[in-house]
């Protein structure tokens, strides 16, 4: 039942500024914000919120963001002892949102780049599902992914941010979960057949995030869209993270693929509606109660 999180761990400078500043550009902005980030972090905390028991095996720095940047785990009772206290600088996220919520984000990887294989737990007990994205060296990843398959945990991928992703990687994985940018990194074409065609490399499920037009998740034997839960967008910081977290929480937790799904889109629309990540996260409760089963 239990849920390892492979994942970064940063904290998050966000400005909010009238506009994303082009090259060369620069814009003024609202006063800056720290909060705890980093897709996998905030992948650990949505699974928690969702109520599956949730390990993190990631890295941070002995230094003064380390402690801000833990905060959101250790209120979610994520199980740290995965956690290591590398000679790096905590991650840090340098995120500008829009007035329209949007987001752009540099990642300073920091302690998140020197993670190693042989930092991996030794044994898989208990973990039934391994959450992974792409902001740890990819050897990291891949090894993560081995570990898990060998064990017959189910593997799920975020393939966030847009990087190569091994074939080897995705030969493993047995759920993808992309947005529209990073499925045509890795499958260019339309929608729906490039989901299609990313089946035939691994994955038995795929699911694309559409933003503020839901997902679309295809099987070998089913086409699953799902309209977007409609909400006033404030901020869609880690709305993919909030997605991807309760979907593994929800499958690990027994739901069938179309209710987790649900669940998932609910809580990253929801996830927009405050600012930062895990501080605008909803509980369980927030997100049942604005859910109607499909
Ligand atoms: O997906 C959002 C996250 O990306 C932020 O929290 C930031 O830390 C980066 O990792």
């Amino acid at each position: 039942m239990t849920v390892l999180v492979v994942g970064s761990v940063n904290l998050d400078l966000t400005v909010r500024a009238g506009r994303i500043p082009a090259p060369g550009e620069t814009v003024l902005g609202q006063d800056a914000v720290t909060s705890p980030g980093g897709k996998g972090a905030n992948q650990a905390v949505a699974a928690a919120l969702a109520g599956a028991p949730v390990a993190l095996t990631g890295a941070v720095g002995q230094d003064a963001f380390r402690e801000d940047a833990l905060r959101g785990l250790q209120a979610a009772g994520v199980n740290l002892s995965g956690l290591h206290t590398l000679a790096a600088p905590t991650g840090l996220a340098l995120i500008t949102v829009n007035d329209e919520g949007e987001n752009a984000i540099t990642v300073a990887s920091g302690a998140n780049a020197h993670l190693r294989p042989h930092h991996l737990p030794g044994t898989l007990h208990g973990v039934t599902h391994v959450l992974l994205q792409q902001e740890l060296p990819p050897e990291v990843t891949l090894a993560a992914a081995q570990r898990a398959h060998a064990a017959g945990a189910h593997v799920l991928l975020n393939a966030a941010p847009t990087r190569a992703t091994a074939p080897a990687l995705l030969a493993l994985v047995h759920h993808l979960i992309v947005n529209e940018h990073e499925l045509a990194a890795l499958q260019p074409g339309e929608t729906e057949p490039a989901a299609r065609a990313l089946l035939t490399r691994g994955p038995q499920a795929v699911t694309v995030t559409l933003g503020g037009r839901g997902s679309l998740t295809v099987t070998a034997q089913e086409t699953l869209p799902l309209a977007a839960h409609p909400i006033q967008v404030v901020d869609t910081t880690g709305a993919g993270d909030t997605f991807c977290g309760v979907l593994a929480a929800r499958l690990a937790q027994g739901d069938p693929l179309p209710t987790a799904l649900h669940a998932a889109g609910v809580a990253g629309a929801l996830t927009c509606t405050r600012p930062g990540a895990q501080n605008a996260m909803p509980t369980w409760g927030q997100v049942q109660a604005q859910f109607t089963r499909p």
